[in-house]
């Protein structure tokens, strides 16, 4: 194509410029420049997370499309917003502004986690070896020089031991024996010789863990000798602009077909490696002196690392392709690290509860207690277990991205501006809020969107189905009815915010928020149920994922979202996740640990459950149909005035 039908799209505030021809999509152009602008769909004009302003070029783009008017507001299309995935280049350059709010940004991503005391026992060892020279009366190989030495010297079993055949060969082993003077360090992998190395470097061995989260990659280089972090690093997954739930990022695949399962696992990667050399530049260490990986996420996660064929998880029974560990050489992903370093995937349960969740139930050694305890994993999917020594139980269950910003109007993940905690005085209706980072508000994060519907029940401004109260206008201008109809609390004001726009949360947003709690509490509700237990019989509830540390418990208990639990039982474990892919790389007495747990615990499929739908029903009050279950929130709402002395709803007028 020739320069001419070649037309200029800039992005601001970013100043990226390039040409593009005629009919390249401005989210296509975003993702050539290097421009992060958020997806929920993928890009497909569904989820308007895309939100952008032309400035110029507007008059070139056509009418506003069925899709977009479903998601800009009046104002919005006043100040020409499109939505990138849907606007396309035609036959004149654009000027586009990227607002706050469509900004992948810098996000607070949690790598702490429980800290469990391992004694190391990693699968690689180095140990130095000097070697007798060849003489007429030694005439042994070169190899079994090496692996003699090993057997005599460390006790190895010479009879299992070999050498991996491309260090022979490719990196010339004779010659090097000999320049090292006979020297040398051998790196073992389990039987096998992974390399030889010239002198003594026995002190130099690291390994690599890392948590691929559908939202966020953390990673952790640990010296294998110790069995210590020695550097973390953490990055947004870069598979989020192909989907930000796994599954648009599954049908993305079965769209794109194998091209696009390359791309998605080459996304992984990349971001993976960016980690790694992060890592390794803070600890001053070679990327060649990883000699082994771990790695944990759930079951999509798995499936796109590995480039299995994802498709039929998707569907019931949601079988995983591959269930136990697996081992896999790095080159082959793609991984940086010694050439010859391999990767292990921790096992899976099935349907969507990956080596995740069974990283957790290792760090919180639920299988070893004799106190009944569960844990809840929160995520897009959120994954649930409970038990103790003798029958630990798991499921999963689709709260959606709801409570990481997406599904809810003005909803961010928790990055600068975001607002994270949100109080309402019941007696006056004033409210206060936080941001991250005291930034003007951008948008509002997950713990903010569980105070809200906390707050405003307390408050009275809504009812136990989440609905508006409408006479509560005349006490507040807060609550309004929006240029579309709908009702909607405002949270900051314009001429707070940094978009220059009133923040409100909005009855959609609040019938997402009911939908991701009913989930989960739904999941935790059946798993204890299967059990013949209820809440009283915990002993302890283990809340992990990246946002479990910044939710408000009391609140996330008023709306329904956890367990009626007495908050002292609340442990919050952070990324528990990277906590178990920590274990499994300095032990391989946790890697066997781990398979013993993916043989144990038994997964239940909560969508062929027939109770499911009927707790669903009842997850979606707030903070559930049934208030006898909760005595704590029965008093405040009965202090409040919300229900009567019988524990009956007063309904508004
Ligand atoms: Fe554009 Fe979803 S609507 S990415």
């Amino acid at each position: 194509m020739s320069s001419e039908e070649k037309y200029e799209v800039t992005y601001f505030p970013h100043g990226r410029r390039d040409f593009f021809p005629t009919g390249t999509t401005a989210m296509a152009a975003a993702e050539k420049l290097g421009v992060d602008i958020s997806t929920v769909c993928g890009g497909k004009g569904t989820c308007g997370k895309c939100k952008v302003r032309i400035d110029e070029g507007y008059e070139t783009l056509g009418p506003i499309k069925p899709g977009e008017t479903k998601h800009l507001t009046k104002d919005m299309i006043e100040q020409h917003y499109r939505l990138a995935c849907l606007i396309k280049v035609k036959n004149a350059p654009l000027k586009i502004y990227v607002p706050d709010i469509s900004r992948v940004g810098k996000q607070r991503l949690q790598t702490e986690g429980l800290e469990v005391p391992v004694t190391p026992k990693p699968m690689v060892r180095k140990y130095f070896v000097k070697l007798p020279v060849p003489t007429l009366h030694d005439m042994r190989a070169d190899e079994e020089r090496i692996l003699d030495a090993l057997g005599d010297q460390y006790g190895l079993d010479r009879n299992r031991l070999r050498i991996d055949y491309d260090e022979i060969v490719k990196k010339y082993l004779p010659i090097k024996l000999r320049e090292a003077n006979w020297e040398v360090t051998a790196v073992v992998w389990g039987d096998k010789v992974m390399a030889v190395e010239a002198g003594n470097t026995s002190d130099r061995c690291y390994g690599f863990a890392c948590d691929i989260g559908s939202t966020k990659l953390a990673g952790f280089l640990m010296d294998l000798n110790h069995g210590k972090v020695v550097a973390v690093g953490s990055r947004m997954n870069p598979q989020i602009p192909m989907g930000e739930d796994v599954l648009s990022r599954i049908s993305f695949t079965l769209f794109g077909g194998e091209e696009a399962q390359d791309k998605l696992q080459k996304a992984v990667v990349g971001g993976i490696n960016e980690i790694i050399d992060e890592c390794c530049e803070k600890a001053g260490v070679k990327t060649d002196e990883i000699y082994e990986m771990t790695y944990v996420g759930n079951v999509a996660m798995q499936m796109f690392f590995l480039k299995y064929w994802p498709k039929h998880v998707a569907y019931s029974p949601y079988p995983p392709v591959v269930r136990r560990g697996v081992y896999v050489p790095t080159t082959r992903l793609g991984l940086k690290g010694h050439p010859h370093s391999n990767a292990y995937y921790l096992p899976v349960f099935g349907g969507f509860v990956g080596a995740d969740q069974l990283a957790c139930i290792m760090a919180t050694q639920m299988l070893e207690r004799d106190e009944i305890t569960m844990d809840l994993d929160i995520g897009t999917n959120t994954e649930i277990a409970v038990g103790n020594k003798d029958l630990v139980t798991c499921d999963s269950c689709a709260s959606g991205p709801a409570f990481e910003g997406m599904e809810i109007k003005y909803g961010i993940r928790a990055s600068t501006g975001a607002i994270e905690k949100v109080t309402i005085d019941p007696s006056s209706l004033e409210l206060h809020y936080r941001t991250i980072e005291d930034a003007p508000a951008v948008g509002i994060c997950g713990s903010a969107l569980i105070d809200i519907p906390a707050e405003l029940l307390k408050s009275g401004l809504i009812d136990n189905k989440g609905k508006f109260v409408e006479k509560m206008t005349k006490e507040t201008n807060r609550l309004r009815k929006s240029k579309e109809g709908m009702w909607e609390y405002v949270i900051a004001w314009s001429q707070e915010s940094a978009t220059g726009i009133d923040i409100p949360i909005t009855q959609g947003d609040l019938r997402e928020l009911q939908k991701a709690k009913a989930a989960m509490h739904t999941g935790a509700e059946l798993m204890l149920k299967y059990r013949g237990l209820t809440e009283k019989d915990l002993d302890k509830f283990w809340l992990a994922g990246a946002f479990g540390n910044y939710i408000d418990p009391e609140n996330a208990r008023t709306i329904g979202m956890y367990p009626e639990l007495p908050t002292e039982k609340y442990v919050f474990v952070g990324n528990a996740a990277g906590t178990g892919a920590r274990m499994a790389l300095i032990s391989t007495e946790m890697r066997e640990y781990a398979e013993e747990i993916s043989r144990k615990v038994v997964y239940y499929e909560l969508a062929v459950a027939k109770e499911f739908q009927d707790e669903y029903a009842k997850s979606n009050y707030i903070p559930h149909q049934d208030f006898n279950k909760y005595p704590l929130t029965k008093d405040l709402l009965y202090r409040l005035g919300r229900i009567d002395e019988k524990n009956k709803w007063i309904y508004p007028e």
